[in-house]
């Protein structure tokens, strides 16, 4: 059997960077202590260690200040911070088709007692983007909050958050960008791209841990932000109520002290490499891709768009005539590359490209650690797959 290859990067990355681990083991070995929960050395390291991560965070992302920037234990924990702190009763919401589910699900929760309205701009069903000028078009007198994916983790497509976020600015209305496909993959600016708070995974691009992300809250707005959990935060402990002073006013209870040592790792591995390498790196992978998948069967469909520079290298594909499930399958049992099948929590993007009725598609997808050489091994099992004559 070949080696694994691994293509299901947009659910985690894999591997992590050696330092990562070697972070995490020195962490366990040497420290093993709670930030901010003791006077004795293990703890100020630890909380230097989350410090280093917070500023490394902000720096990749251009972030006004450190303390803007707060940990959650992955992207699903910062979109619910955002979208429940932020809206209040009467509220109106615009977003995409595109969403996942960390964004439709709390919007959906918020909607269900009646509580706030959304407005879903649909996306263009071939290539899965959207236009910056429908989602003003949805735009009402009540609208708190506009949210859109930076990149789908269906269809890989960029939406174009630097035309939304500079017009939502100038309209007074905060904008959400749900980056879980595109922070360590595609340079970010929150400041040029007006970004009033930017979702993260700490376990994806940015190379680190299960366990770990962040919310970007632009200064200012977090005193219009609720925090969703209130406890303690080794600050201001004689007072019964959450500090108000950044992070600790989102940052209860003890920290994934372990998880943050890997993500600090993982960003200086970042930050080494520069983010315009990797997104040279991925352009080159997805540009491989689609060249090699054009020229093979008619049975086969590469979904989202047919321009590398609009999308990251997620890859939604489809054989006819065989479901999701079953081309995930083959690929794992003949050829050892691990992707995965189905509606990949995005349940309106598969209605846009038209993919609900056949168990959504199967996804490829690409990180740091592919080579052009497991893209192009890819390729050849798609055409392989493609050519079986599945009536004979
Ligand atoms: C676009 C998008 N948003 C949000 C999430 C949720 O990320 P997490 O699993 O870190 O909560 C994912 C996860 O795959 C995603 O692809």
């Amino acid at each position: 059997m070949p080696p694994r290859l691994y293509a299901d990067n947009a659910a985690t990355s894999f591997p992590k960077p050696p330092a990562v681990i070697n972070a995490m083991q020195a962490y366990a070995e040497e420290l093993g202590a709670s930030a901010g929960r003791g006077a004795y050395r293990e703890a100020v390291e630890t909380g230097e260690i989350l410090a280093d991560c917070r500023q490394r965070l902000a720096r990749l992302i251009h972030a006004e200040n450190a303390d803007n920037i707060i940990f959650t234990f992955n992207c699903s924990g910062a979109l619910n911070q955002a979208i429940k702190g932020l809206l209040c009763p009467g509220d109106h919401v615009v977003a995409t088709m595109m969403e996942h589910n960390s964004v439709l699900r709390p919007l959906h929760a918020l909607a269900a007692n009646g509580a706030i309205e959304a407005t879903y701009v649909p996306a263009d069903p071939a290539t899965g983007l959207v236009d910056a000028d429908a989602v003003f078009q949805a735009v009402r007198p009540n609208t708190r909050l506009i949210a859109v994916i930076h990149a789908s983790n269906v269809t890989g497509s960029l939406q174009p958050v630097e035309a939304i976020g500079p017009v939502a600015r100038r309209r007074k209305i905060p904008f959400l960008v749900d980056a879980a496909q595109t922070a360590g993959h595609v340079p970010i600016d929150v400041r040029t791209m007006a970004v009033d708070l930017l979702a993260m995974p700490g376990h994806k691009g940015w190379m680190g841990p299960l366990g770990t992300g962040a919310l970007y809250i632009r200064p200012g707005m977090e005193k219009r932000l609720r925090p969703l959990t209130e406890g303690g935060t080794g600050s201001v402990s004689e007072a019964p109520v959450q500090p108000d002073f950044m992070p600790d006013r989102f940052e209860p209870g003890s920290h994934n002290a372990i998880g943050l040592a890997g993500l600090a790792a993982a960003l200086q591995w970042i930050e080494t490499r520069t983010i315009e390498s990797l997104r040279s790196h991925e352009l080159a992978l997805s540009t491989r891709f689609l060249e090699r998948t054009a020229a093979g069967s008619d049975t086969l469909t590469i979904y989202g768009p047919q321009n590398p520079q609009d999308r990251v290298a997620v890859f939604s594909v489809c054989i006819e005539g065989m479901e999701p499930a079953e081309l995930a399958t083959l690929m794992e049992s003949e050829f050892r590359i691990l992707t995965r099948a189905g509606i990949h929590c995005a349940p309106f993007a598969h209605e846009t490209i038209g993919t609900t009725r056949q168990g959504g598609t199967t996804r490829l997808s690409f990180g740091a650690y592919n080579t052009l050489a497991d893209i192009d091994r890819c390729a050849e099992a798609l055409e392989m797959l493609a050519a079986v004559d599945l009536h004979a």
